[in-house]
């Protein structure tokens, strides 16, 4: 009698033991997931080893080199990393910069220069700078110009409460005039964005490459790049781009939405995508910039911005990765292109040769100028 009382103590024991885990381990699953995501996702990839090595650059001849570089207004970092009274080092086209914010909360950019022909040797220069869309923005022109133009905040951004969702960040061994240049590229859209993000970047290999096709055939984007133009004077540095996209999943569109490509320099942009799902207002905000980390290396960057709400977070997890995916297939044939300054394009390629003349603005002592 007392042994079966035992017994029964121990296996209510054993029981409340494994309910209670279970029930600890769910709790905590579901304390990490709504962590995850109520928190942006910070995705960064360094594609720039992939497919890519040195001896690349000697398909270039001498007087090829070095890739035309752009002046203009650069994003260094992200506004929130810099505290009051705290100072960062930073390098830009070859030039160190330290970047610090007094204790009032403005910053500045110094350059420290060696000069031989001064006591003491050193001398330190200040680069104009500004902050918006929560980044910190340096101009930069190789004869020291100063700027005739200033980059401006994302609208929709200063009029609603659209919060930072998180980033995409890539980094490609490539000239850095490629990533203005891919929204005026009309072609590549129907073939490298083509496939579906669910894929992943590249083909799969073997058996995997029939499946890959069927699946393409089956589920699949339509882009239709509605028009490319450029801004008359005095506005003449930016250009805006828009395309519609359809997103198809056997024989049904699941979703449509318009990209507007606003582009403000060499390196800024503002990318609105306009989604309506289930009557809901999904519109997402990019943020992207392009800043050079050393010859022939660029960080490529979108900063997701979106209205508050539990769906939208969802949404923007997806939308995030969704963009890290598809700038991945980019980066993956940039780092293995040659820039060409005299391509020969076709006759469907007109935007490109509106972007290539827009661009050319940009850049002085160009070969080819
Ligand atoms: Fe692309």
């Amino acid at each position: 009698m007392l042994a079966d009382l035992y017994d029964l103590i121990c296996t209510i024991d054993r029981t409340v033991y494994i309910t209670g885990s279970i029930s600890t381990t769910v709790v905590i699953l579901i304390a990490y997931l709504t962590y995850k995501l109520y928190m942006p996702s910070d995705l960064l990839a360094d594609m720039s080893s992939k497919q890519w090595n040195p001896r690349q650059l000697d398909r270039y001849s001498e007087d090829e080199l070095p890739l035309p570089q752009p002046f203009g207004w650069f994003a260094v970092f992200d506004s929130w990393t810099l505290k009051p009274n705290e100072a960062k080092p930073v390098s830009l086209f070859e030039h160190q910069l330290i970047v610090y914010r007094n204790m009032s909360g403005l910053v500045h950019v110094l350059e420290i220069c060696e000069n031989s022909n001064s006591i003491p040797d050193i001398e330190t220069r200040v680069w104009q700078s500004m902050e918006m869309d929560n980044l910190i923005m340096v101009w930069y022109h190789p004869n020291n110009q100063k700027p005739d133009w200033l980059p401006f905040p994302m609208k929709l951004m200063v009029d609603n409460t659209f919060e930072y969702r998180g980033k995409c960040n890539l980094i490609a061994n490539c000239c850095i005039q490629e990533f203005p240049e891919n929204a005026a590229d009309f072609a590549h859209f129907n073939t490298v964005h083509l496939p579906t993000e669910v894929l992943g970047i590249v083909k799969w290999k073997g058996m995997g490459a029939k499946l890959w096709d069927w699946i393409t055939k089956h589920v699949y984007y339509k882009w239709t790049p509605l028009s490319y133009d450029v801004y008359p004077s005095p506005n003449g540095h930016m250009s805006i781009q828009i395309t519609s996209a359809t997103y198809h999943a056997f024989g049904r569109i699941f979703a449509e939405f318009t990209i507007d490509m606003l582009q403000i320099g060499p390196a800024l942009a503002h990318v609105t995508t306009k989604y309506t799902l289930f009557g809901m207002d999904f519109t997402t905000i990019l943020v992207t910039t392009v800043t050079p980390l050393g010859p022939y290396r660029n960080s490529f960057c979108h900063r997701l911005y979106m209205k508050p709400g539990f769906l939208r977070r969802v949404f923007a997890k997806i939308f995030i990765k969704t963009v890290d995916i598809m700038l991945s297939r980019d980066v993956l044939i940039w780092n293995d292109k040659k820039y060409l300054r005299k391509p020969l394009f076709t006759k469907n390629e007109n935007s490109l040769v509106k972007f290539r003349r827009w661009y050319k603005q940009f850049l002085i002592n160009d070969h080819d100028d």
